[in-house]
């Protein structure tokens, strides 16, 4: 079945490397037939966080945080590209995720973590796990490092080890499994929801803020 994914990353290093390994994972994604956004803090430019998202009327958001929107409400989970930085994500990374929060519930989302050293980035994956509990998208149990990140991919980003496909592809199934399970709850759900007049608890949620204001 086809998936709505969006992909975060965050570096807005001039001399990034990890922007190889989300473009990877974004061609994985869409050679599975799967709808991909990527959102790149540096493509995106987005200013430290001022207000959310939700604090926003209709229609008022700045442009690039409602594109963010327009990609995020609908995903059925988030693929989230993760550098290591001090052994945390690094901040242009969580200053994307900052500003949305209630748009990200009752998805799973799935942590791809690479470093310019042997581990991979394991350490940031470990810090990012209950920063994505808390925003309401669950990381599945399996994560998927790239160690030597700068020497994975060819200048090009072509991959250049083969052992990172068979992961990605085992990486990439177990998402799929928990998006295709979100989905279909969230769909028993909302039919449930309209059947007895109630509001649905997996909330399309930018509609039931609204509604609420
Ligand atoms: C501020 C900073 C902190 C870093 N801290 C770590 C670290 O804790 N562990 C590690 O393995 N690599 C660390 N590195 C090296 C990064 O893994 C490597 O530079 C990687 O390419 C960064 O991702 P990016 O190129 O997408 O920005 C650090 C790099 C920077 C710039």
């Amino acid at each position: 079945m086809t998936l709505k994914l969006v992909v975060f990353y965050g570096s807005v290093r001039s001399a990034r490397q990890g922007i190889k390994a989300a473009r990877y994972i974004v061609e994985q994604c869409k050679q599975r037939g799967h709808q991909v956004t990527l959102l790149d803090a540096d493509e995106l430019q987005l200013p430290l966080l001022d207000k959310m998202y939700k604090e926003y009327g209709p229609g008022e958001a700045p442009p690039t945080l409602q594109r963010m929107a327009d990609a995020i409400i609908p995903a059925d989970a988030h693929i989230v590209v993760t550098g290591e930085y001090n052994h945390a994500p690094p901040p242009g990374l969580t200053n994307l995720l900052d500003h949305f929060l209630d748009e990200f519930f009752h998805r799973p989302s799935a942590i791809v973590c690479y470093s310019a050293g042997p581990f991979g980035g394991v350490r940031a994956a470990v810090s990012l796990r209950p920063m994505l509990a808390e925003l309401g998208m669950s990381s599945i149990p399996s994560v998927l490092p790239i160690s030597r990140v700068h020497k994975t991919f060819d200048a090009e980003g072509q991959l250049l080890d083969d052992a990172y496909a068979r992961r990605a592809a085992k990486f990439l199934d177990e998402l799929e499994w928990y998006a295709n399970a979100l989905r279909a709850a969230r769909e028993a759900d909302a039919a449930a929801a309209a059947a007895d007049g109630r509001p649905r608890a997996s909330c399309e949620a930018k509609d039931a803020i609204k509604a609420k204001a």
